[in-house]
């Protein structure tokens, strides 16, 4: 089964084919096709929603013709089609979403919204390596950070979130603040490496009874931090406030893992690629004798593929006929 996966929900658009084996029930890559527009926003120092519908709009038709040419599939092989149907901005997940319902009328094709949040954890279904279930999955980008139990492929059940900013913001508004380029995540992730915990930063939330994360109060610490101490280290900086995030994401997790008794830790995400967050928690799984699972970088930020996986998954494994052709918003929302 060929499917095909569009995410245009936030500022790349993406396309993605796959390749479902029924005999082995893995999916493969065939084409992963980004359009990132860094370039078109990075003047503003972040999103400006109008300008990234029209980039889709611009380039969806292209990045779609690039991923049929690079999967070598005619149109006619597309068996399903996936799209993003949010959480997402809204102008730019119309374009997809579009592009998709057009193609599917004119195909006589099942078309299946997808969840972006639930969609990201999907990435790690191309693991050669099958989930344990129940699992605890961590799903922290530029609009979410979300902890939730998965109990099948198509069985996720919310446990908590952010009650204000996600980590994803954390890092690009202290990134932006410190004058690096948009998006200022993978930057911090640079400079942290040259660092050491040298300061000691608050970590919001760590010992409430609940899964909830909360990153706006860090923001401010960071930046009271740097008025106080005009003469501070930035490597130094970035490093401690990468450990406070680690710090309150395995204790949350390992609270979880221990509730839920989970057999497997799932990390996704565009944060997801920050390399002292992938060796905390691949850490406290050492430690927890619990298997981590988490996507190379590339399946880490916005991408087809993922939808793909997670369209295909409620395609195949839903008991629900209905959910085997939608055209509405997903029902359950993280
Ligand atoms: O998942 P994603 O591509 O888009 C959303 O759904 O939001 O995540 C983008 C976010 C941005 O905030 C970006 O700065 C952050 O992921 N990011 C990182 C790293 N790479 C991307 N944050 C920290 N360290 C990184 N290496
Ligand atoms: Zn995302």
């Amino acid at each position: 089964m060929n499917i095909l996966g569009i995410d245009t929900s936030c500022d790349d658009t993406s396309v993605a084919i796959l390749k479902y084996c029924q005999i082995s029930r893995k999916f493969h890559i065939k084409a992963n096709i980004i359009s990132s527009q860094v370039k078109a926003h990075g003047e503003y120092g972040g999103i400006v929603p109008e300008i990234a519908s029209r980039e889709h709009l611009k380039n969806i038709k292209t990045v779609f013709e690039m991923a049929l040419e690079k999967a070598q599939v005619a149109e006619s092989d597309i068996d399903l089609v996936a799209v993003t149907a949010g959480p997402g901005l809204l102008g730019s997940l119309i374009v997809g979403y579009s592009f998709a319902k057009g193609f599917t009328i004119s195909k006589k094709i099942p078309l299946i919204t997808v969840d972006h949040i639930k969609a990201h954890t999907a990435a790690n279904f191309l693991s050669p390596f099958d989930i344990n279930f129940p699992a605890i999955a961590l799903t922290i980008s530029g609009g979410h950070s979300s902890l939730s139990v998965l109990n099948s492929p198509i069985d996720a059940k919310f446990i908590g979130g952010t009650i204000d900013d996600a980590v994803g913001e954390l890092f690009d508004k202290i990134a932006r603040y410190l004058k690096f380029p948009y998006p200022g995540g993978p930057y911090i992730d640079k400079m942290s490496r040259a660092g050491s915990e040298k300061y000691k930063l608050p970590r919001p939330l760590i010992n409430e009874p609940n899964y909830n994360f909360s990153f706006s109060g860090l923001k401010t610490a960071v930046i009271n931090f740097t008025q106080k101490n005009p003469g501070y280290d930035v490597s130094d900086l970035a490093h401690s406030m990468t450990a406070a995030i680690c710090s309150v994401f395995t204790k949350k997790i390992r609270n979880a893992a221990d509730e839920y008794k989970a057999r497997t830790i799932i990390l996704s995400g565009g944060v997801a690629s920050n390399s002292m967050i992938r060796e905390a928690v691949t850490s406290l799984g050492e430690k927890l004798k619990v298997f981590v699972m988490i996507p190379e970088p590339v399946l880490c930020t916005d991408n087809g593929v993922m939808i793909a996986i997670s369209g295909g998954l409620n395609y195949l494994y839903s008991p629900d006929k209905n959910l085997k052709n939608t055209d509405v918003y997903p029902t359950t929302r993280w």
